[in-house]
């Protein structure tokens, strides 16, 4: 896969956190972030319940402020939510007193004041209508997301978050919520609109599986490392990108979940990123993608090589 890896060298970043630290009081939840992104990757994001995934995800859609650090979108300070990020979340996201098709077009009539969206009714209906072609589901325009099955309601998710265009699509537990069954659909089709669309996703499953599956980078989001500060007065401390590995796209094919490659990587992210007892050194961390970067503070710098212990 040397030609994407060249292609990828000649993309421009279109997100970039840099020492990035979140805080909800007294407790430190993402500590010390480091992310360069390149326009056009699917990086799915894994970690332990409550390591910060959603807040990161939050950080990044503008919805939460950053306690401390930079966070860039394409070179420009991230601030608040715009059109520069769309979002889907694991469900909830339609409105059930709308049809399918209006809530589609909600993405449009939310950025238009009333008049203009009377005059342009037409022409946003048409548009919702291209964009739920594309999820496959333009004969149900009429229904309510309650006659329409889990699978085609996370669909009208993505037709409502596509229609902006946002070159970042934030997705949070998207499939979640679905049978195994139509998650592998979901798999699939999210890896066809990708390669149709080219933006750049970011992907927070539970599911390693999941995250192997469609991502062409996985990154792990975990509190089990250790750096040389000690013990924290609380015993715990923020979560950091323990992992970072670029991921050939083996095959657009299920089969893939079988072959002992994929399944000897999915073993080895588990005990990094989800094992409290397996300890990495933040100076250790398994960081292989090309655009991974971290800074390290002086006492993490300093400090003993990695003292991976196991127990
Ligand atoms: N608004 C908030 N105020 C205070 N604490 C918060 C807030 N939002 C999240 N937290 C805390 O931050 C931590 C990280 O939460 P977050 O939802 O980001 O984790 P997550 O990795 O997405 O977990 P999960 O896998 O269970 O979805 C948790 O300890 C949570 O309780
Ligand atoms: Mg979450």
């Amino acid at each position: 896969m040397s030609d994407t890896s060249m292609t990828m060298q000649q993309r421009s970043t279109i997100l970039h956190l840099e020492d990035v630290y979140k805080r909800y009081g007294e407790l430190l939840i993402l500590d010390d972030i480091d992310l360069s992104v390149k326009e056009g990757e699917l990086c799915t994001l894994v970690g332990p319940s409550g390591s910060g995934k959603s807040t990161l995800l939050r950080l990044i859609l503008g919805q939460e402020q950053p306690s401390a650090g930079e966070l860039t979108i394409a070179g420009k300070v991230a601030g608040t939510p715009d059109t520069r990020r769309g979002i889907v979340f694991q469900r909830y996201s339609l409105f059930p007193h709308l049809t399918v098709l209006q809530n589609v077009a909600l993405g449009r009539n939310l950025q238009t004041g009333f008049l203009e969206r009377r005059r342009r009714r037409k022409e946003f209906d048409e548009e919702a209508m291209h964009y739920l072609q594309r999820v496959r589901l333009g004969q149900h325009a009429d229904k309510y997301p309650h006659e329409l099955s889990g699978g085609m309601r996370q669909r009208v998710a993505i037709a409502q978050s596509l229609l902006t265009k946002p070159p970042i699509l934030l997705m949070d537990e998207p499939f979640g919520a679905l049978d195994p069954e139509t998650r592998e659909e979901m798999q699939i089709f999210l890896l066809e609109l990708w390669d149709e669309h080219r933006m750049t996703i970011f992907f927070v499953t539970h599911d390693l599986e999941e995250a192997l599956f469609v991502g062409t980078r996985i990154l792990v989001l975990s509190q089990y490392y250790t750096d040389g500060r000690g013990e924290l007065p609380n015993g715990e401390r923020g979560a950091r990108i323990v992992a970072d590995y670029h991921l050939p796209q083996m095959a657009s094919s299920t089969e893939i979940k079988h072959n002992p490659e994929f399944v000897q990587l999915l073993e080895h992210i588990r005990q990094e990123g989800f094992n409290p007892n397996y300890l990495q050194h933040a100076r250790a961390f398994n960081l292989k993608h090309p655009d991974s970067f971290q800074t390290l503070s002086e006492v993490e710098h300093y400090t003993a090589t990695s003292v991976t212990t196991s127990s």
